[in-house]
């Protein structure tokens, strides 16, 4: 396994006649009379090798290996109009490889059988589209982060074992906890965040998430990664315009380092191009009165769905900040508006093109007795929100947060028809493997 090793990309940037040593593994073989050609690819790109036949014991073998097969070789650099990227390797020798079995992948099995790249998925992340999307969501990721430290937040970790529902009952997820009753997998790490914005004021938080969502769907799964905030004494306008911030900064990071990835998922760039403040913002009064005039058939009052969203966001070419739900269809400890106490203080962020919500938050209820009320009025048990009211009588103050979706930004992001391939393992309900 001898000489310096250089990793694929680079290979292209080196002059012509270069010597190199590369390891990957066989993307794609051509086998002609009197000459071999593998792509190789690793972690960072895809290169074409010619093996002549001249080369005796190492055309045999290249000749041989199959798709996948591991292989470390030497060669020389050449300019080649026609070969990916312009440059080609002409191989010397293979220093070591390990033949692979026959692949069992090949696009046509992909293409009859949506479920089939599924069942392997831990073969299918090899795959340069999979390569393109986690590459994209490594720096997704990457920029949550920077953005929440660079604006002064503190990274925190919630408990993933619950004991109460934060987003409703419907979609909880019970587990086997020793002999304790009422034990979930929590659905938002939110009510932490705001029992730890009385320590450090401004906290976030990057965790799963999990959702008993019994139907498949685009965008749903049942355990998803949540980028979550909570700031002490941050109002409605001061939230919507963090929003706008964030999702620009995440865009243009993306933009940024990832063009690459983009093009071969053959994103159109444009709208992400076109993400910059001001997003649109409409209340949600606003947005039915739109919907009916295209004919939707829903009124105030009604939840604004999928479906809604999709017809919503083919109107704009940006992100909407679609606020001011009716106090009904938002969770119980979103804020009622003072001044129009029929709706809250809600906001959500819809992606464009369809994609629709990844977003949302809003004002919390500070005080007390307010607090308390509403829990009774939507039906729950104060005890098991004791700590949660706890918070309002030592010290309440005005505070904000939300819950980003970052497997649903990473779909729009990279223009992904199911959330699944935002992934590397999903999760839903038929599935837990691989
Ligand atoms: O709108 P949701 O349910 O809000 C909350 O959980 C709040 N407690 C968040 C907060 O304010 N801290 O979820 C927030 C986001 C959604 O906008 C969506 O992007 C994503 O989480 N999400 C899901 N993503 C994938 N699969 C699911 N089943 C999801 N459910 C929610
Ligand atoms: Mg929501």
């Amino acid at each position: 396994m001898e000489g310096k090793v250089v990793s694929i990309r680079d290979v292209f940037n080196l002059s012509e006649g270069s010597e190199v040593t590369i390891r990957g593994w066989v993307y794609r073989k051509r086998v002609l009379k009197d000459k071999v050609f593998l792509v190789v690819r690793d972690g960072s790109g895809i290169v074409q090798v010619v093996f002549d036949k001249s080369l005796g014991e190492p055309f045999n073998i290249a000749s041989k290996l199959n798709i996948e097969s591991s292989i470390i070789l030497t060669g020389v650099t050449k300019r080649e109009p026609r070969a990916p990227g312009g440059v080609e390797v002409h191989a010397k020798g293979i220093n070591w490889y390990y033949a692979g079995y026959e692949f069992p992948i090949n696009e046509d099995a992909a293409k009859a059988d949506s479920e089939y790249l599924l069942d392997v998925r831990h073969l299918w992340l090899r795959s340069r589209r999979m390569w393109a999307v986690l590459r994209v969501r490594h720096t997704v990721f990457g920029a949550i982060h920077e953005f929440f430290r660079s604006r002064g937040y503190f990274e925190v970790q919630g408990p993933m074992f619950v004991s109460a529902a934060v987003e409703g009952g419907a979609t909880l997820f019970p587990v086997e906890y020793f002999d304790m009753k009422n034990v979930y997998l929590t659905q938002s790490s939110q009510f932490y965040l705001e029992v730890l914005i009385y320590s450090l004021e401004k906290v976030y938080t990057v965790a799963p998430s999990f959702r008993a969502e019994k139907s498949r769907t685009r965008r749903h799964l049942t355990e998803f990664w949540h980028a979550e905030a909570e700031e002490a004494w941050l109002q409605f306008d001061g939230l919507m315009n963090f929003l706008e911030d964030l999702i620009t900064y995440i865009v243009k990071r993306v933009l940024d380092e990832r063009q690459e990835e983009l093009r071969l998922l053959g994103r159109d760039t444009r709208v992400l191009e076109n993400v910059k403040p001001p997003f649109h913002r409409i209340d949600y009064d606003e947005a039915i009165r739109i919907l009916q005039s295209k004919g939707v058939g829903i009124k105030w009052g009604d939840d604004i769905g999928a479906d809604e969203e999709r017809v919503l966001t083919m109107q704009f070419d940006k992100p909407i900040l679609l606020h001011h739900f009716p106090e009904r269809v938002k969770a119980f400890y979103h804020r009622n508006d003072p001044s129009r106490p029929e709706t809250t203080l809600s906001v959500d962020l819809l992606a464009p093109e369809g994609y629709g919500e990844v977003i949302g938050g809003g004002e919390r209820i500070y005080d007390y007795e307010e607090l308390l009320s509403k829990i009774k009025k939507f039906g729950l048990n104060p005890e098991d929100y004791y700590w949660y009211l706890d918070l309002r009588k030592y010290g309440s103050v005005p505070h904000s947060g939300f819950g980003l979706g970052i497997d649903r930004l990473v779909m729009w992001i990279c223009g992904l028809d199911h959330i699944r391939d935002a992934v590397p393992f999903p999760r839903d309900v038929r599935r837990v493997k691989p």
